[in-house]
């Protein structure tokens, strides 16, 4: 039924995409983890070493896995607030299928060293060509399915998901301009300080409207529906999204921190990062606020639990990166694995768990099955993520300050007091609790592909087996009624 009404078909290809790619994306993961504490395990292949799996891990979380569970919901969302069908259902087959060509171009050709050395803008000049043209594919589908809305109103997730991809379509272009040379080879048109300084206006504005504000969108939309209640307030949520956008293009700065980049453009990176943090806290408090009166959810709700904990490590994360804002804070952090430690408390702790809190709201609908497959399932991936995420960024923190503490120590005659490698072996055992911690994560991923798989047997069952259609009784044979002959 719900078929005939929205196209879930595509909704259910990029949640199934995503669930692939998440596993891929967190098995490289781990496998960089394990590198970090066991060098040989790049074997001497060229690639496998670490700088080239390295890129293809944060590729594939947050361009495959992210890319692919945001455009999922974007176009499950638009259908439920404007209560109409998506628009040009074969453009949006198209993107499925474009931007999983475009993940699967970027992760091979990356361990094969063709890479334009961009951070998160590695893939070479074609696959940009490809980002592009899904990429403006998508926006039309998206904006052609809200203007055939029966809704007036856009509804605030939707905001979020429009600004989402203006903003990245416009980041895309911007930084990978450039000049090809070869299929496999292109140089950037900027040089220099400006090449850095547009690199790190796209990088941090990747964090902004990739990992943000889409996924504020999911939370937007799937929260109140899980909290059962209206969003704490709608106004708030208004006012936080404007003043985000606004303030989000700025902070890209805080990147170069003490480099050649001029000191009053380091200055407004910063003081736009403290800014920054009341429409973070802003959006999280909101979030969270809509749990009141349901918290009680919580107790027996797994997918509640994840949306709630992503909240949480979305206002941890957020104040974690304004203090690392901070110029003399930044110059303790910088270079150290306390970056390392932001960086997987805002993407396990807020995106993924938004992600997985969210798929686990959504599965069953777009599936048109009463619930998950198994809750105990849910159950356990909830506390191996939450365990995982918690040894992963408990160790890297720990590993963050002890660096930055040892590299600036001095002895009395001015003279380093630790070597580098000293730093290297005390963080080592750390290393090993962090990869414990992927571990962790990564089964509770296959948890959830089991359970994914198993709610969708369970839908493809219902639809191939035939309901059985009562036969009626034959009707009794009526005797045709005695003629009466004339004596
Ligand atoms: C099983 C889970 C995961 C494991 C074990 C893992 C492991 C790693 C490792 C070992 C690095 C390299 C650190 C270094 O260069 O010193 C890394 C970097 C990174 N990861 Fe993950 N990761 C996981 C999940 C994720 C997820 C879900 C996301 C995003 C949605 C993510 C985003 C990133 C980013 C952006 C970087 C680059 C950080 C930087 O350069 O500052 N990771 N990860
Ligand atoms: C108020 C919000 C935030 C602010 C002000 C902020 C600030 C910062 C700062 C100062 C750094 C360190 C830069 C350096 O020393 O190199 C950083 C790194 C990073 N942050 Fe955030 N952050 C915020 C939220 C987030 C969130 C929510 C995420 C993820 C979902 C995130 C992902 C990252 C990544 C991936 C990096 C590493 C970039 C790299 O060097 O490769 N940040 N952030």
């Amino acid at each position: 039924m719900q078929d005939e009404y929205y196209n879930d078909k595509v909704v259910r290809q990029f949640l199934l995409a995503a669930a692939v790619w998440g596993i891929i994306g967190m098995s490289v993961g781990v496998l960089a983890a394990a590198q970090l504490m066991w060098p040989a395990l790049n074997f001497n292949v060229p690639w496998l070493t670490f700088s080239r799996i390295r890129p293809d891990h944060t590729f594939g979380v947050i361009f495959a896995f992210g890319g692919s569970a945001l455009m999922g919901t974007c176009y499950y969302v638009v259908q439920r607030t404007g209560h109409a069908r998506l628009a040009w259902g074969r453009l949006a087959g198209f993107t499925f299928w474009g931007w999983q060509l475009v993940c699967v171009l970027a992760m091979t050709t990356m361990p094969l060293g063709l890479t334009q050395g961009k951070e998160y803008a590695e893939p070479e000049w074609f696959i940009d060509i490809l980002i592009a043209v899904v990429w403006v594919s998508f926006g039309a589908v998206f904006f052609a399915s809200l203007a055939r809305r029966r809704i007036r109103h856009i509804y605030v997730a939707c905001w979020y998901y429009g600004a989402f991809i203006i903003a990245v379509g416009l980041l895309h272009i911007v930084n990978n301009l450039a000049i090809p040379v070869s299929l496999a080879k292109s140089y950037p048109i900027y040089s220099g300080v400006v090449d850095a300084m547009v690199q790190w206006w796209y990088g941090h504005n990747a964090v902004a409207f990739f990992l943000t504000a889409g996924f504020l969108g999911m939370m937007y939309y799937f929260v109140p529906r899980q909290a059962q209640q209206p969003l704490w307030s709608y106004r708030f949520s208004i006012v936080n999204f404007w003043a985000l956008i606004s303030v989000y293009m700025w902070a890209g700065s805080h990147h170069l921190m003490y480099t050649a980049l001029p000191d009053w453009v380091q200055s407004v990176g910063m003081a736009f990062s403290l800014v920054l943090l009341m429409p973070s806290w802003g959006s999280a408090a909101n979030g969270l606020l809509t749990f009141n009166g349901s918290w009680q959810r919580l107790r027996s709700d797994p997918a509640a639990k994840f949306m709630v904990l992503s909240l949480v490590f979305y206002a941890a994360s957020t104040f974690e990166g304004s203090m690392m804002a901070i110029k003399s804070v930044n110059s303790l952090s910088h270079y150290t694995d306390w970056t390392i430690a932001h960086v997987h408390s805002g993407s396990l702790g807020w995106v993924a768990m938004i992600t997985i809190g969210s798929l686990y709201a959504m599965a069953p609908r777009a599936l048109g099955r009463p619930a998950m497959h198994s809750h105990q399932a849910m159950e356990l991936h909830f506390w191996l993520h939450l365990g995982g995420t918690l040894l992963y960024v408990a160790s890297m923190w720990t590993a963050g300050v002890t660096e930055g503490v040892m590299w600036r120590a001095t002895l009395p005659d001015g003279s380093l007091a630790y070597t580098f490698l000293d730093s290297l072996l005390a963080i080592k055992p750390l290393y090993l609790l962090r990869w414990l911690g992927g571990v962790l994560i990564l089964s509770g991923m296959w948890v959830m592909a089991w359970n994914l798989w198993y709610t969708a047997a369970a839908a493809r069952a219902r639809l191939i087996t035939p309901i059985p259609v009562p036969i009626p009784e034959p009707e009794p044979r009526q005797e045709p009624a005695p003629i009466a002959v004339p004596a």
